[in-house]
C-alpha cells in the first residue's frame, strides 16, 4: 500500500499511529509530500480530485481517503483488538474521533489564516472563533480523559494527534495549564512507541 502524507499533517498522523498499533507498517510505503493550497502536488492530484493528505492506495489499486476511512480500512487488515470498536463503545469512540477531528480542522485553518495567507486579508474575528472551536474542544478532552484508563482506540489516537499538534503549531497556547489532567493523559500517550514514532518537528 502507499499512503501520502505529510509529517507535520495531524490528520496523516492520526493514519500513520493506526498503521503503527495495528502493526501493518511493514506493508505501507509512506510518502512525504509537500502541501500547498495554491500549488497542488501532481502525484497526489492523480489520485485524491481534492489533493489532500492523507490519501491511501490500497494494495488493489484503490485510493481512499480521507483520515476516517482510511483508519476504519486499516482496521480491517489485522488480528489484533480493533482501534475502532465494534462493541457498545464504538459509538463514543467515533465521537471522540469527530471531536478532535473538528478541533484539528479548527487548528489547521487558522494555521493556514496566520501564517499562509498573506496578511493584508487576515481576519482576526474569524480566527478568534477557530480559537474558541480549539479551547471548548480541548475542555470537552480534558473532562472526559480522566475516563479512558488504558484504552487507546480511534478517540484516544485522535487526541494524542490534537495535543501533539498543538505543541508543534501553537506552544504559545499552553494548552497544559489549565487541564492538568489531560496533560498527564498525554504525558502516558507519548510514551507508546506509534506515538513518539511520529511526533512532528
Ligand atoms: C502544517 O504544516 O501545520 C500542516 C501541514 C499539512 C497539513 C496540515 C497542517
Amino acid at each position: 500500500m502507499r499512503l501520502w502524507h505529510n509529517p507535520a499533517s495531524p490528520f496523516a498522523r492520526k493514519v500513520r499511529i493506526v498503521s503503527r498499533e495495528a502493526g501493518l507498517l511493514a506493508r505501507i510505503q509512506e510518502i512525504s509530500v509537500a502541501v500547498s493550497p495554491v500549488n497542488p502536488n501532481a502525484d497526489l492530484a492523480a489520485h485524491n480530485p481534492l489533493v489532500k493528505i492523507p490519501a491511501l492506495q490500497t494494495d488493489d489499486g484503490k485510493v481512499l481517503y480521507d483520515s476516517s476511512v482510511i483508519c476504519e480500512y486499516l482496521d480491517t487488515l489485522h488480528s489484533g483488538a480493533h482501534l475502532i470498536p465494534a462493541d457498545a463503545s464504538r459509538w463514543d469512540a467515533l465521537r471522540l474521533q469527530s471531536l478532535c477531528d473538528g478541533i484539528l480542522d479548527a487548528a489547521v485553518l487558522c494555521r493556514y489564516e496566520t501564517f499562509v495567507r498573506p496578511e493584508k486579508y487576515r481576519w482576526d474575528d474569524w480566527v478568534k472563533g477557530q480559537f474558541a472551536k480549539i479551547r471548548n474542544g480541548l475542555d470537552a478532552l480534558a473532562a472526559e480523559s480522566p475516563a479512558w484508563g488504558e484504552r487507546f482506540s480511534i478517540g484516544q489516537i485522535g487526541a494524542a494527534c490534537v495535543l501533539g499538534y498543538l505543541d508543534f503549531r501553537f506552544v504559545d497556547e499552553n494548552w497544559r495549564q489549565p487541564r492538568p489532567q489531560l496533560a498527564k493523559w498525554y504525558e502516558a500517550a507519548r510514551q507508546r512507541a506509534a506515538v513518539a514514532a511520529t511526533i512532528p518537528a
